[in-house]
């Protein structure tokens, strides 16, 4: 059985994009892979995150998480720093981690552009903790974006690296765990690109996000004036509006829509309503379940700890390992 990992880091909550695009798929990959779900939070340390906000934002991922479907008893979901383990690994592979590489890392390039006043050395080795979650539990499989390959590829080196000096094969190189067939890519309402927070406050819906806010964020979403021509080709933003309507409602009212798209009789009011109602009526009962759970005290902690102590003991295997091969090793 292949081991996956993916990390998350709180910075925000779930929107459809990120559930369709990855949380639907961890859901399914429970049932034949060994999965670590992991939430970041030493990551997002790089930014200095207010300490409430940081609590706070961690609680709420588990709750997302939980809600949609991951098991926290056929998965290991756990919090990042419950795992310290994971710094000492971090510790070990910064001495096979070269400078000139990690200043070359496009992430950090780009965060130095734009975080200028905050180049801490934990965004420079900022891939060096990443490799160190994914090693840390010798993960075969990472569900990564494009963002995150680079990352990937260094982990692969830092393990080849470690392999070699240390000779022995001790730290499997992971590979990025291909979706393909299931991917499936949430469009924005911007009429830009896909669905992200970063394309500004309206461009996403939120898992958690009230019908009355669900409901204006879409009759906003970009529309053009209106087919003149039987049959024409939609525009970015309109069609993007019908793949979110593809996924997210019936058959029926597609079909009626493309028609009526076709036959310059739609009336955008009226598709945005439907689209509008259909997405609520998928948002409503997870949007619940998240509030139920996220207060939940009992509940969050009970399954942390689950998480903290199955990570725990994968993790002292392979540090175990490590620690031999580098020459740590006890005189008592
Ligand atoms: N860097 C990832 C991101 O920004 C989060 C992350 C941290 C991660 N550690 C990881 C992802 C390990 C996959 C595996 O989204």
């Amino acid at each position: 059985m292949e081991t996956v990992l993916s990390g998350v880091r709180p910075t925000g909550n779930l929107h459809l994009g990120n559930y369709f695009g990855a949380v639907k798929n961890f859901v399914k990959m429970q049932a034949d892979h060994n999965c670590y779900f992991f939430i970041a939070d030493y990551h997002s340390l790089t930014t200095h995150p207010n300490p409430e906000d940081l609590h706070q934002n961690v609680r709420q991922v588990i709750a997302e998480y939980l809600a949609c479907g991951l098991d926290p008893e056929k998965s290991t979901i756990y919090v990042q720093s419950d795992l310290p383990e994971t710094a000492e690994l971090y510790l070990l592979l910064n001495m096979l981690a070269y400078k000139g590489e990690l200043e070359k890392c496009t992430t950090f390039k780009d965060k130095v552009r734009k975080q200028e006043q905050n180049i801490n050395a934990g965004l420079l080795t900022y891939p060096v903790l990443m490799a160190s979650d994914i090693l840390i539990h010798r993960a075969t499989k990472v569900p990564v974006g494009k963002d995150q390959e680079q990352h990937l590829e260094m982990t692969r080196n830092y393990a080849k690296r470690f392999n070699h000096l240390y000779k022995g094969e001790i730290l499997p190189e992971p590979q990025a765990f291909n979706f393909t067939g299931n991917l499936i890519k949430i469009p924005g309402l911007d009429g830009t690109g896909k669905m992200g927070k970063s394309e500004g406050p309206n461009n996403a819906i939120y898992l958690v996000d009230e019908p009355n806010v669900l409901k204006k964020k879409v009759m906003k979403a970009k529309t053009d004036s209106g087919p003149t021509e039987p049959n024409s080709q939609k525009p970015v933003e309109i069609e993007n509006l019908f793949e979110l309507m593809r996924i997210m409602s019936s058959q029926d009212a597609l079909v009626h829509f493309e028609n009526a798209y076709n036959d310059c009789t739609i009336r955008y009011g009226d598709f945005k309503k439907q689209l509008a109602e259909d997405i609520e009526h998928f948002v409503n009962p997870l949007r619940e379940k998240i509030k139920d759970l996220s207060q939940d005290e009992e509940y969050i902690s009970k399954v942390v700890k689950l998480g903290a102590d199955k990570a725990r003991s994968s993790a002292n295997e392979t540090l175990k390992l490590v620690r031999q091969a580098i020459g740590i090793r006890k005189f008592y």
